[in-house]
């Protein structure tokens, strides 16, 4: 785990990218019995991907796909599972969400496996509406305010 986890905006199709895209799949779809599909990944040259690095190699990524006038949605968020609970996926999200708000984007929504609702309340999301079923889970609806004057939205601790 890097001492300063680096949070960059990778290119689109890229050797990073293509190495994230491998993560998302092993990550986000196996556990679940499916793979990452064309659908899943459709639109997303026009999308942005965030990720941690360290010697080159992503340890975490998020994807960040503009919704409505300052409002982005952020999608397919994963960590190494060997370094989960580190610290790395609050990294990321302070980190994203401080570039965000400092491009003066208001509003962020997501939508969170119910298992990990606790780690984006943490970040300071809040569900919204009914919980209903995506990739044959439970998900809720999430959503954080971003004040554009304050670089660091920050997590809480
Ligand atoms: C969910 C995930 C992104 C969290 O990243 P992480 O690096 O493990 O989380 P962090 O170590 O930064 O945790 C930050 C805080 O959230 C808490 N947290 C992390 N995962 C949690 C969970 N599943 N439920 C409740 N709280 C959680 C941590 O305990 C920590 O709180 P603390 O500082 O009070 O101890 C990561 O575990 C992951 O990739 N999971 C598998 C893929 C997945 O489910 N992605 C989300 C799709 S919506």
């Amino acid at each position: 785990m890097p001492r300063q986890p680096s949070i960059q905006e990778i290119e689109h199709g890229g050797d990073i990218h293509l190495a994230t895209l491998e993560a998302r799949n092993r990550i986000l779809r196996q556990p679940l019995g499916l793979r990452l599909t064309e659908e899943d990944t459709r639109g997303e040259q026009s999308q942005r991907h965030f990720v941690i690095l360290d010697h080159g190699r992503p340890l975490a990524g998020v994807v960040a796909r503009a919704t409505e006038p300052g409002e982005v949605r952020l999608r397919q968020m994963w960590v190494e599972p060997d370094l989960a609970g580190m610290g790395l996926g609050r990294a990321l999200l302070e980190g994203v969400l401080a570039r965000l708000a400092s491009e003066g984007i208001g509003q962020v929504v997501l939508h969170a496996r119910k298992p990990v609702l606790g780690f984006y309340q943490k970040c300071g999301f809040r569900e919204e509406g009914p919980e209903f079923t995506e990739v044959g889970i439970p998900h809720r609806r999430m959503r954080r305010q971003l004040n554009p004057e304050r670089q660091s939205p920050g997590c809480h601790r």
